[in-house]
């Protein structure tokens, strides 16, 4: 079952997805941590953040759609709070996601992970808008995805740690974004966040979410996040971390056929907490059962 990312070993493919699965911690008691290939913690931003007024979470068929506003503690907390229990867990895998409305918070933010021990990797938020420079989304833009991406990966190679850019799938071209990562010089691209979305409420004629719009996750963006996936992997030498309504080992495959090396999973969490544990155990007998001897050769496998 074992899989490597960017030099980073990870004893499954699966990886429990930013936002979904807190900082870790609070899954000590759920979930096996030391069985799953990864978690992501909660998006990390210089200053903490108090997020956007509820309702910021509401269901949608086959999924839900959020906007619940980048909360989150702060860097220097999270090192100071978090970072000292998760380095006592033991087989864990920590991958810190970073986030910034400028390309200077950006790099701040991974400047105090980087005196953290414990983070084997980092991953870049690129679904934030760029509100220093007239709110352009950093990952819907070519140019600017490839400055934050070069001054993010400076940043981390003073820690040796990895940077894995995420990309925003409100793009068009999707392998463009791949390619503009990878020739910033990251060492791997995890896709998709998610969609932005409306939802209105018919009786009251207001949006269904405080905030206006949303992200829409969960299976009912699998199949667009699976041909992105495939379009990123061809556009790229880097590996991929593919995600998007994986809820079963089989959506796991799906993806990693489509290119993917691991998978991150996230809105199956809200349905059941122990999703990610499951879903890798689910794997391995998948894997048992179709004579697969690695899960690494499911990368990539697609026949066409
Ligand atoms: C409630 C919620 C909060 C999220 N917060 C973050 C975040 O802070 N940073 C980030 O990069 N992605 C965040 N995401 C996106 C997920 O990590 C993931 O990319 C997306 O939901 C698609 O995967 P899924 O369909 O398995 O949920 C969030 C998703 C949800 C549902």
């Amino acid at each position: 079952m074992r899989v490597s990312v960017a030099g980073v070993e990870l004893c499954s493919p699966i990886i429990a997805a930013s936002g979904t699965f807190g900082y870790g911690v609070e899954f000590e008691d759920i979930v096996s941590l030391d069985r799953i290939g990864a978690f992501v913690t909660k998006g990390l931003s210089r200053e903490p953040m108090a997020g956007n007024a509820s309702p910021r979470i509401i269901e949608t068929p086959a999924g839900m759609m959020n906007a619940i506003g980048l909360q989150n503690i702060g860097v220097r907390a999270f090192v100071a709070e978090k970072m000292p229990k998760l380095r006592s867990m033991k087989g864990v895998v920590v991958i810190a996601n970073v986030f910034g409305y400028a390309i200077e918070d950006c790099v701040e933010v991974i400047q105090v992970l980087n005196d953290a021990p414990g983070i084997a990797m980092y991953e870049l938020n690129a679904s934030c808008p760029n509100t220093s420079h007239g709110g352009m989304v950093f990952g819907t833009d070519p140019d600017l995805l490839y400055r934050l991406a070069v001054a993010c990966r400076l940043a981390a190679e003073s820690s040796s740690r990895p940077l894995m850019v995420k990309l925003s799938p409100n793009v068009t071209d999707i392998g463009l974004m791949a390619k503009v990562s990878a020739d910033a010089g990251v060492q791997a691209i995890s896709l998709v966040n998610t969609f932005v979305s409306l939802a209105i409420d018919v009786e009251t004629r207001k949006p269904r979410i405080a905030n206006f719009t949303g992200g829409l996750s969960g299976p009912a963006i699998r199949p667009i996040a699976v041909r992105m996936v495939y379009e990123a992997a061809n556009a790229v030498g880097i590996p991929v971390v593919g995600m998007g309504g994986i809820v079963r080992a089989e959506d796991v495959v799906e993806f990693m056929l489509a290119g993917a090396t691991a998978v991150e999973v996230g809105t199956a969490s809200y349905a059941d907490p122990r999703a990610v544990e499951n879903i890798a155990n689910g794997l391995r007998r998948w894997c048992v059962n179709h004579d697969v001897a690695r899960v690494s050769e499911l990368t990539g496998a697609i026949v066409r």
